[in-house]
């Protein structure tokens, strides 16, 4: 995928972010209809939902693509229905919602709840726990590619190159808790129902309206100082993490086959905002300093399986830069990437 030199408008964001790449549309050609996406009204629901249907056209492949949620965002809605994607309002903690649902042989399941968790830890156990019961009791013979989080894994040391998928799931605080709690209802169903999953624990998704790369740029471009004790982080351009979680599709087995995603990379806070100074011509602020750990993951098995992320790490801050610069929309969805005690 060759990538534009900057993105000036949110319509070329969009478009560049709903691109498919090569891979994508001769993968699609095998994806059996209906594909049904579960909590498609969020951050990235819509971009992953077109991005699956113009696939599908660009392959002469005749594909449904049905975007479910609540639509509590009735923009999103309408965004999607725009762009040939079929919605259905359903609050998925409904069993009598879910069972009106249609049929459908491939489900990308995005729900999730992280912050508000320390208020109302109640919703993030019941969105994770008996929501995924509910839809894996629904869709007993489906492929399911599920997402999960990097905050399943506890700190690792930054020199070991981040955490890999065979290591113990013991992190910090509820939401983390309730993730795991997440991946553990559908390893039970798909076993007991072998029903084809796959679960991916995604860290950062990036692209220009939220995401740790712009809260960085944000502290930069206004002078505040950047809590550096959570130093190092992983992330993925949204386009990437899409097409990867749509061609984990073919990824699915009975029990769960589970991977990291993210781009290869461990990346450094200090390093990005001293890139990000440079772009905004203003040097950033710093306080505390590195701990030797952090919430990383190894995602090599991912890339070596599909294919390495397009977009670097210093095309990112090159687009985030100019957007900030001519004050492009952001959503105002801060990611709290400094927090380490496991409370959002
Ligand atoms: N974005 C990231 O950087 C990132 C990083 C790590 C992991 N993840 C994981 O990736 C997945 C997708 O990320 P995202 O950023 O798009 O998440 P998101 O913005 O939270 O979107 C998920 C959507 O699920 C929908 N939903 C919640 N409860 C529902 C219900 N009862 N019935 C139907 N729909 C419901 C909500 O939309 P409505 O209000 O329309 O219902 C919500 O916006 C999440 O599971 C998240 O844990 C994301």
């Amino acid at each position: 995928m060759v990538c534009p030199d900057t993105i000036e408008t949110e319509d070329q964001l969009d478009e560049f972010l709903t691109r498919p790449g090569a891979p994508l549309v001769e993968f699609v050609k095998t994806i059996a209809g209906p594909l049904l996406i579960l909590g498609a009204g969020g951050k990235m629901g819509p971009t992953l939902a077109v991005l699956a249907q113009r696939a599908a056209s660009a392959a002469g492949k005749p594909l449904d693509v049905i975007a479910v949620s609540r639509f509590t965002d009735s923009k999103a809605r309408k965004w999607l229905e725009d762009r040939n994607v079929k919605t259905t309002s359903c609050d998925l903690l409904q069993r009598s919602a879910i069972e009106k649902l249609p049929e459908a042989p491939s489900i990308i399941y995005l729900v999730g709840l992280k912050f508000g968790t320390a208020q109302n830890p109640g919703a993030t156990w019941a969105m994770n726990t008996i929501l995924p019961a509910l839809v894996a009791e629904r869709y007993p013979k489906s492929r399911i590619v599920a997402l999960s989080t990097g905050n399943v894994y506890p700190f690792s040391d930054v020199k070991r190159g981040g955490s890999t998928e065979m290591d113990p799931l013991t992190p910090l605080g509820e939401y983390a808790n309730a993730a795991v709690a997440r991946e553990r209802i559908f390893q039970f169903f798909s076993v007991n129902q072998q029903t084809p999953v796959a679960l991916l624990r995604l860290f950062y998704a990036v692209e220009l309206r939220y995401g740790v790369l712009v809260d960085i740029a944000q502290h930069v471009y206004h002078g505040s100082p950047i809590e550096l004790t959570n130093g190092y982080f992983n992330c993925i351009w949204q386009g990437d993490a899409n097409e990867m979680i749509l061609r984990s599709l073919a990824l699915v087995s009975s029990p769960p086959s589970v991977w990291n995603l993210c781009r290869p990379e461990v990346f450094s806070v200090r390093d990005v905002a001293a890139r990000l100074g440079e772009l905004f011509g203003r040097p950033p602020r710093f306080t505390g300093s590195e701990a030797p750990n952090a919430l990383l993951g190894n995602s090599r098995p991912l890339c070596d399986r599909l294919g390495m992320p397009t977009v670097p790490l210093t095309t990112m801050l090159c687009w985030i830069a100019n957007w900030i610069k001519q004050g492009g929309r952001d959503l105002n969805r801060p990611t709290h990437f400094e927090v380490r005690d496991g409370n959002y």
